[in-house]
């Protein structure tokens, strides 16, 4: 979809969002020819009303939002529309605001409308049935003085998180960990971001011991991936971490329930990456280090075994009780080697890193941990403003000696069926030498779900939007 804010000609599709009001339409003067009564449209949440004009080419969209929506419900309802209608979009679309939407909400539905593009039938071989959207136009008109700007800005979070969905929507054998590090390699090249990608070699060099474990099982070689934006006037610096399991068989511990969704194991990889990308574009003055270890945990002759003792980067060694506990494995390497080369002044990692984390909060919010109240209000703020929740569990070190290895300096898995999710987080921060901002995010649930876009299970660029939002308000 190609988007312009000069409105020049009316022909086509002119959509008009209104707040749930009785004299929603009655209170707009701009197209007389346009009107409603207020028993048939008010504005009431996910209503629509469609008004034809055919003598001058002109189809009137009224789209209700309810009396006082939030970013995620503006955003949804205009996603909604070229998710669902898009026999609707032909090539001239208008997008009318009034001064009841803000930048805020200009910027929600914008993006929405973007997002609502995407399709998950990346390996259809019918291409013709797929619009092409890039013939579409989208005017924008609004009284807004920065409309232009804010258009440009919903153009690139949109096209940062379409790039994240798509990243987890497409199937293990085509992101492996080699496709993760070409993109990388890519983006930052066309973004202007250094980065570096350690293959085994390079790995074992670097002592990247825990890592390469969960690798050994698979023909895919594993790849580390570390990227740095480094714009002029950065005041701060931020690193960064995503859990890049291309996919998760379990490893020996075989899993028994859900491998067929175990390609979503990327997803903290994914947001990371997404974020990056994002960041970039906007060019943020802030700097960050991502990391991204990329393995795919698989069986054979080579794979690690319940009960080995691996080293890691840190120096700290590892029992394995479970196989399947391999997220926590690699995490640990990325957050210790970024501590140990960077010393950023916070760090965030984005895991799919426990069922635990689902059986607390579902697929609406996504598990925070982190000793440092000050980072978690603010990690909760930005991602309450996009819609993006989340909420923290405890941090006490009560937890920690759950996972006290007889045989070595720390176990995987504590081997009970409770705290799931707080015993992988007191693992991740075993291997951070006590960094005094460090948060992770548990986003088994939130990265890959069902919602009202598919009829299965797809990404979510969950953590994206909150991650932008985070940077900018440092
Ligand atoms: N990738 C899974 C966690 C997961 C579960 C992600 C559901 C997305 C949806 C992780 O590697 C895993 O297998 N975790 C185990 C850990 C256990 C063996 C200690 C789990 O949570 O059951
Ligand atoms: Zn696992
Ligand atoms: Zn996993």
């Amino acid at each position: 979809m190609q988007l312009t804010t000069q409105v020049d000609h009316f022909n086509g599709l002119i959509i008009l969002p209104f707040l749930e009001n009785e004299n929603a339409i009655q209170s707009r003067s701009e197209f007389p020819r346009a009107q409603v009564s207020s028993e048939l449209f008010s504005g009431v949440k996910d209503s629509q009303f469609l008004i034809e004009r055919t003598e001058e080419n002109q189809v009137f969209l009224f789209i209700g939002l309810g009396k006082d929506p939030d970013y995620k419900s503006i955003k949804n309802a205009f996603r909604r529309l070229t998710a669902k209608q898009e026999k609707l979009f032909k090539e001239h679309v208008l997008l009318v605001l009034s001064e009841d939407f803000g930048e805020q909400a200009m910027e929600a539905a914008v993006s929405g409308l973007l997002l609502g593009t995407y399709r998950l039938g990346h390996f259809k071989s019918l291409e013709k049935t797929q619009k092409d959207w890039e013939k579409v136009k989208l005017g924008v008109s609004s009284s807004i003085p920065k409309a232009e700007e804010i258009v440009r800005r919903a153009e690139k979070i949109a096209a940062a998180q379409m790039e994240t969905f798509k990243l987890v929507d497409l199937p293990p054998n085509t992101v492996t960990p080699q496709y993760l590090a070409e993109w990388a390699q890519s983006t930052g090249k066309s973004l202007g971001m250094e980065v570096k990608v350690f293959g085994r070699k390079k790995a074992e060099k670097e002592k990247l011991h825990a890592f390469l474990a969960v690798g050994q099982g698979s023909q895919k070689e594993p790849q580390f991936i570390v990227m740095e934006y480094r714009p002029k006037q950065a005041l701060k610096h931020v690193g960064l971490v995503g859990k890049g399991v291309t996919f998760d068989t379990g490893g020996l511990n075989i899993k028994t329930q859900g491998m067929v969704h175990m390609k979503c194991d990327m997803g903290g990889a994914a947001t990371v990456l997404g974020a990056m990308q994002l960041i970039a574009d906007l060019g943020l003055q802030v700097q960050v280090t991502a990391i991204v270890p990329c393995v795919e945990n698989a069986i054979d002759k080579q794979a690690y075994l319940p009960s080995d003792v691996i080293q890691s980067h840190s120096g700290k060694t590892i029992e394995v009780i479970d196989t399947d506990a391999e997220g926590r494995l690699i995490l640990a390497d990325a957050l210790s080697y970024l501590v140990k080369n960077y010393r950023p002044e916070h760090i965030v990692d984005f895991a799919t890193l426990t069922g635990s984390a689902v059986g607390t909060f579902g697929y609406e919010c996504a598990a925070l941990f982190s000793q440092n109240e000050e980072l978690i209000q603010k990690l909760r703020k930005s991602g309450d403003a996009v819609g993006e929740r989340i909420w923290p569990l405890p941090m006490w070190d009560l937890y920690k000696s759950e996972m006290d290895s007889e045989i070595a300096d720390i176990k995987n898995y504590h081997g009970k069926p409770y705290a799931g999710a707080i015993t992988a987080a007191k693992f991740l921060e075993y291997f951070t030498d006590g960094h005094a901002s460090w948060a992770h995010v548990d986003i088994a649930g939130t990265a890959f779900g069902d919602s009202e876009f598919a009829k299965t299970k797809h990404g979510t660029a969950f953590g994206v939007h909150l991650l932008l939002k985070f940077m900018e308000n440092l």
